[in-house]
């Protein structure tokens, strides 16, 4: 069912998910373009004009889980629950220190929660893919608070020797909670998540974590896919970019940004973009842009947020948040 308020239609649903609680933490280690001159045949200048980043946070004495469960802490806190209230924990992860258990159970310890734990692999789509299933719990009645994390390390599988991938990632850890709300207005809309993996080959990870990745290829795709999620999730919202106020996508790199606002006839002052700071941070990217765009006062309640991510799988998706 849609409903109209001005110029804006919606789907409603009785049950919808709110954001209550945002969080991020970040490692200490900052890494410029300048530094990695310093070892690999490249400049600043290059990285700059290709990819949009100056530097990037990188764990060294810091541990994953550590930076996780600080920023669940803080999403936690911000919502203003106790860690007893969460019904649930999805982290989108890729790499961690641990093959098993799951991130998402080593954070529920962490800040003393007592519920259901699950990780979520779906590289750079992995939030929205965690914010889909989280979503469709609400939606069941399932559970009334989660915890979604999205916690990644992709510098664990570069090699720093590899300069055609290795000055594009960072580190970082983001974190929401969501809220069971009967809301017709705020919260998630609508998500969408889509895959193809006979596209496997064009970027994965190996074993022995090393990040194998076709440069062009992973661009064309991700400035094809990005915007098809987009626009596929407006035309099921029946809106046109012009309702929404900021697009928040996968921070992979400033040119795939630029070209996916362009396919989209969005204007670049409502992209918000954190790339140039933090790198690709895989799963993690859009989560701390939204967590930086509501500290810093850019986003502002009730704005109607697009969020398109693309990632190694090959998986993409989209998800329309009235926050
Ligand atoms: N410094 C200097 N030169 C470099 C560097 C570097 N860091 N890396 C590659 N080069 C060189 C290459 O060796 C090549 O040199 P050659 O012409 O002598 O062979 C030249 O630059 C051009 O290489 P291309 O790969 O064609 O450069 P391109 O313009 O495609 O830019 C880039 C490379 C930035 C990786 C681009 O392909 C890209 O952004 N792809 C998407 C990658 C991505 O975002 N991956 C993240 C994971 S997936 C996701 O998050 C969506």
């Amino acid at each position: 069912m849609k409903f109209c308020e001005k110029d804006k239609c919606f789907f409603i649903s009785k049950i919808r998910m709110r954001i209550i609680g945002t969080g991020r933490a970040h490692p200490a280690k900052v890494v410029t373009n300048a530094m990695l001159e310093q070892f690999l045949d490249t400049s600043d200048e290059w990285i700059k004009e290709r990819t949009g980043m100056s530097e990037r946070r990188v764990i060294t004495s810091e541990k994953l889980e550590d930076l996780a469960a600080d920023a669940a802490r803080r999403a936690i806190e911000d919502a203003g629950i106790e860690p007893t209230d969460i019904d649930y924990i999805i982290c989108s992860n890729v790499v961690n220190e641990y093959v098993t258990p799951g991130l998402s159970c080593i954070i529920q310890g962490k800040v003393g929660a007592k519920c259901a734990c699950v990780d979520v692999n779906a590289a750079c789509s992995g939030f929205i893919y965690a914010l889909d299933m989280a979503d469709d719990r609400i939606r069941s009645g399932k559970a009334k608070n989660i915890l979604v994390v999205a916690a990644e390390e992709p510098t664990r599988m570069v090699d720093w020797n590899d300069r055609s991938t290795c000055v594009l990632f960072g580190d970082g850890a983001g974190a929401l909670i969501f809220e069971r709300s009967s809301s017709s207005y705020s919260g998630i809309i609508d998500t969408v998540v889509m895959s193809d993996g006979a596209g496997y080959d064009i970027l994965h990870g190996t074993n022995d974590h090393k990040i194998e990745m076709n440069g062009p290829e992973t661009y064309k795709r991700a400035v094809l896919s990005m915007p098809h999620a987009a626009r596929y999730i407006m035309d099921h919202a029946g809106i046109t970019a012009d309702n929404v106020d900021w697009i928040i996508p996968h921070q992979a790199n400033l040119r795939i940004i630029e070209s996916c606002a362009a396919r989209l006839d969005f204007p670049l002052d409502k992209i918000l973009v954190t790339v140039d700071k933090h790198a690709n941070t895989s799963g993690a990217s859009g989560v701390l842009a939204l967590a930086y765009g509501f500290e810093s006062g850019k986003i502002k309640h009730g704005q109607l947020i697009l969020y398109p991510a693309f990632g190694s799988g090959l998986t993409w998706g989209a998800a329309l948040i009235r926050v």
